[in-house]
Order: structure tokens, then sequence, then C-alpha cells
């Protein structure tokens, strides 16, 4: 069984695909992370003119499997580099062979990321696609960075969360919008528990159906 779990950042797509993978005991993949990587691997060289062609190098150098120093990945920053080289045709693709491997694995997976029901597995078995209000997924990630003590600007935080929407949802060589069969689940109002018991009821009666 597949299951692609496309949304936008800060949406909680992560946490209910880590939470699915453990419901129904399958891996889990969080395709932004490759994205991060890159985007970390060129940070230094971000928006100069060699940028592009160091990108697709360090996508094409990247060791998928070993992906360290988890903590500067995950930051807003490294979210927004992500974001930039994610718009490069050529660090899309040298991604792919990785994330479809994964995906096809014997058993099934789950993948979140923003194309994975529309590129990367526009067969998978159940496709959710996450949204929440910006304002909502712009106070949980507040929380979540003050609960690591980092001192939050919430206009400037509002302001990147709609501003990386904006670049990933018009990324001409993405693919970030609700596949036709994708399953639409809006967590603005629900906690992760009762987004998790939504999703998990979304997978069982897709399973069921088929
Ligand atoms: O899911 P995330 O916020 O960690 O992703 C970081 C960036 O990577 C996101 O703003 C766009 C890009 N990305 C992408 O283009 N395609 C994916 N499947 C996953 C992430």
């Amino acid at each position: 069984m597949i299951i692609a779990v496309d949304g936008p950042a800060a949406s909680g797509k992560g946490t209910l695909a880590a939470g699915l993978a453990q419901h129904y005991g399958l891996p889990h993949l969080d395709t932004g992370l490759l994205y991060r990587a890159v985007g970390l691997a060129v940070a230094d060289g971000v928006d100069t003119p060699g940028f592009e062609a160091a990108a697709i190098a360090a996508a094409r150098a990247l060791d998928a499997e070993h992906l360290e120093d988890l903590a500067s990945l995950t930051s807003a920053d490294t979210g927004v580099l992500a974001s930039k080289v994610a718009v490069i045709a050529e660090v899309r693709s040298a991604l792919f062979d990785f994330q479809r491997n994964f995906a096809t694995q014997p058993g099934g997976a789950v993948l979140d990321g923003r194309d994975i029901g529309t590129k990367i597995c526009p067969d998978a078995d159940v496709k959710l696609f996450i949204q929440a209000d910006s304002k909502a997924r712009m106070e949980r990630r507040a929380r979540q960075l003050e609960a690591r003590g980092v001192e939050v600007d919430r206009y400037a935080l509002f302001h990147q969360i709609e501003e990386r929407d904006a670049r990933d949802m018009l990324n001409p060589n993405g693919g970030f919008y609700q596949a036709a069969d994708a399953h639409l689940l809006d967590t603005t109002q629900l906690g992760i528990e009762a987004a998790l018991r939504a999703a998990i009821a979304i997978v069982d009666r897709t399973m069921a159906l088929k």
C-alpha cells in the first residue's frame, strides 16, 4: 500500500504521515528533507549566479540514505532554501529515483511532500491533500519554535509561510496541487490526534473500496 500525503508548509502533513506509517507498519519518507539537504548544501551561494549549477550538483551527489544534521535541516530558514532549489527541474529529476524506489519497495510506504500524489506516485493507493489556513499554520510553527527556545516574530513568520506557499504552488517544475483522486483533509480545527483519526478513516475507507 502506497500512501501519498501532500500539503503546504506547516500543515501537519509530516506528523500525519509519520502517524499513518506507524499505524500501518509502513516505512515513511519526508521528501522535504531531500530538498532541505540540497538547499543547505548551497546555502552560502543562495541567489548568486552559480547557484543553480551548484544546487544541481548537490542534488546529484546527495546521499539520501544518510541525511545528517537534522536540527539545521528542519529550521525555517532551511525551508526557504529548499523551496528555492525545488524550482530547478534538474534538482527535482535528480531526486526522483530515490523517492520512487522508496515508494515502490515491497510492502509499500508513506511519503509526504508536495508532488507525491501528482508526480512521484500518481498511482498511490491513497492520496491525502492536507490543508490548514495560513494563520493556524503560522501559530503551530511558532509554538514549535518557542518550545525549542527560539524567539518568534509572528508577523515575519506568517509572511515567510505565505511567500513559501506561493513559490511552491507556482513552481513550474513542481506538482503541488490536489490530484483529482486525492482526499482533502482540512486540519485547521483539528489537533494531532483528531487529524490522525480522520486520516486513518480515509485510508481504511479507500482501501475497503478497492
Ligand atoms: O515539506 P517541507 O516544508 O520540509 O519542504 C521544504 C521545501 O521543499 C518546500 O517548501 C518545497 C520543497 N519540496 C518540494 O518541492 N517537493 C516535495 N515533494 C517536498 C518539498
